[in-house]
């Protein structure tokens, strides 16, 4: 049969905390022709520790590029469209490998782990004022068990393969994106040992004024710099795909998922914002040019630098360690739900949590706070409580952090957002979209098609300096069709549930003493 001619492919990788995905779109239309997805598993060996196999990782991503190319064999479309690739990843994960062996030394520490508490609490205790934004100047970043500095650290402290890898200078650190794509291009057959500056800025080690790693931050933390990766920009050819179907590609996107988002959001002009739903919940507005620190709990962070030349894009973002991870939760831990869409009928069903109160503080609470020995509470509990209203609370506490970190945003940027792009899984979640624009008491807008931060990697691949296949500019860029959802409750009743919602959240916070 007739191969359909469709002109130049992008790929994207979009390895999150939860699954791996890849996906691929025409260049032209940004339309998303196929994509296969994977689950990935996550171990918990003690508490607060949340760990993933590097290998699985890699093995998921030649699992799903194998099944997408196949899928579009399926459809008549000819692979060998496909001009570039681009990578996406859960941000912070830390890794370290053997660069003669191509081995991992230990397991990926996930960026949700606690196991640096300890560390992190010494660390803050020992700045002059016990201040956790001593670092935030340099960094963007609050000291906290988020970023992989303090990750990295405890790998060389316990695992002593790691210690002996860096001793004998084999060991080479990275997040997920860097390990990927050193495997991608050959391991330790020639790999390419890189990253991001998107990435580089979530490790505590990256300047992001110099846009390089900081000498003195990797000695305030002991990390060998001949251990991290060359940063480069998000937009240009990395190396070529080494094995599979695509061998000869060039990989040549590379984000964060979370800018990534930001890009194929199109949030290109200053004052943009986005939130996206996955394992966590992400809110990021452009800065445009220059970095702005906040006042308010936000972290400041390199949004996007699309190519060699190009200058660098700052956001504020708002980070909240979990959202759909509560959804798994209530799933695998206390087996209430099968899956998200019965959670979604569940807390639909009652349309109210009768005043009960979830804060899933399961890993401390990041944005605004930034407290690690934060937990997890359920409260506002009577004999009528039951499983419909703890769903109804769990996709609340969603809604009421987007709300915090909004509001947060707003105080710093003097500039109140009047609507809210969102994507990520959890989109899919009417009642979740609906209660969102009732206790922000703002418009919520979602695009139709929800793979942004896949569309974003692969619009960085694809416009990439030596590809050039995909154009950045702003009157070539494919208008999104979108569904709104408008706030139907009144202000003050949403202001009631939320000022609730923050005494909840403090009891989360002081509930030891
Ligand atoms: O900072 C962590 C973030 O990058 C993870 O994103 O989508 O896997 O929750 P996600």
């Amino acid at each position: 049969s007739d191969r359909i001619m469709l002109g130049p492919l992008v790929g994207a990788i979009d390895q999150g905390t939860s699954s791996t995905r890849f996906l691929v779109f025409n260049a032209k239309t940004a339309e998303l022709l196929s994509h296969h997805q994977v689950e990935i598993q996550q171990s918990f060996p003690k508490e607060g520790w949340v760990e993933e196999d590097p290998k699985e990782i890699l093995k998921s991503v030649y699992e799903c590029m194998d099944r997408t190319c196949e899928k579009l064999t399926q459809l008549n479309i000819d692979i060998s469209n496909i001009k570039a690739i681009g990578v996406t990843n859960q941000r912070e994960t830390t890794l370290v490998w053997d660069k003669e062996t191509g081995e991992p030394l230990y397991n990926a520490i996930v960026w949700l782990d606690l196991r640096t508490q300890s560390t992190v609490e010494r660390l803050i205790n020992n700045t002059p004022g016990r201040n956790k934004n001593h670092l935030k100047h340099k960094t963007g970043l609050p000291i906290s068990t988020y970023f992989s500095a303090v990750k990295l650290r405890w790998l060389m402290d316990n695992v002593e393969e790691v210690h002996k890898a860096v001793v004998s200078h084999t060991a080479m650190f990275g997040t997920v994106d860097s390990w990927l794509i050193w495997c991608l291009t050959g391991g330790k057959k020639g790999g390419v040992h890189v990253t991001d500056v998107t990435n580089a800025s979530r490790t505590m080690l990256f300047n992001i004024h110099t846009l390089d790693w900081d000498p003195d931050l990797c000695n305030y933390f002991g990390i060998p710099m001949e251990i991290l990766p060359k940063v480069r920009s998000s937009s240009e050819i990395y190396g070529l795909m080494n094995s599979g179907p695509l061998t000869g590609i060039p990989i040549s996107g590379c984000l964060g998922d979370q800018s990534a988002a930001l890009v194929g959001q199109m949030c290109f002009q200053e004052g943009q914002a986005k939130n996206t739903y996955g394992t966590g919940c992400f809110l990021l507005r452009n800065t445009g040019q220059k970095p702005v620190i906040s006042d308010h709990g936000l972290l400041t962070t390199i949004a996007y630098k699309l190519g060699r030349d190009q200058p660098a894009c700052y956001a504020l973002e708002g980070s909240v360690a979990i959202a759909g991870a509560v959804v798994r939760w209530l799933k695998d831990n206390l087996g209430i739900i099968q899956s998200s869409t019965e959670l979604e009928k569940l807390a639909a069903g009652v349309g109210t949590s009768y005043g009960c109160y979830f804060v899933p503080a399961f890993s401390g609470l990041y944005a605004p706070y930034w407290e690690p020995s934060a937990r997890g509470i359920i409260c506002g509990l009577t004999q009528f409580t039951n499983k419909s209203h703890l769903a109804f609370a769990a996709l609340e506490a969603v809604c009421f952090q987007t709300r915090e970190i909004l509001d947060a945003m707003n105080q710093d940027s003097g500039i109140p957002l009047t609507q809210l792009q969102v994507d990520g899984g959890m989109t899919s979640n009417k009642l979740l979209m609906q209660l969102q624009a009732d206790i922000l008491c703002i418009p919520v807008v979602k695009p139709s098609m929800p793979e942004t931060t896949a569309l974003g990697a692969a619009m960085a691949a694809g416009a990439a300096e030596g590809v050039r296949v995909w154009s950045l500019n702003p009157e070539d860029l494919t208008e999104v069709t979108s569904e709104k959802f408008e706030p139907q409750i009144n202000p003050e009743e949403s202001e009631f549930r939320y000022a609730r919602w923050k005494k909840a959240v403090r009891r989360s916070m002081n509930w030891e003493t």
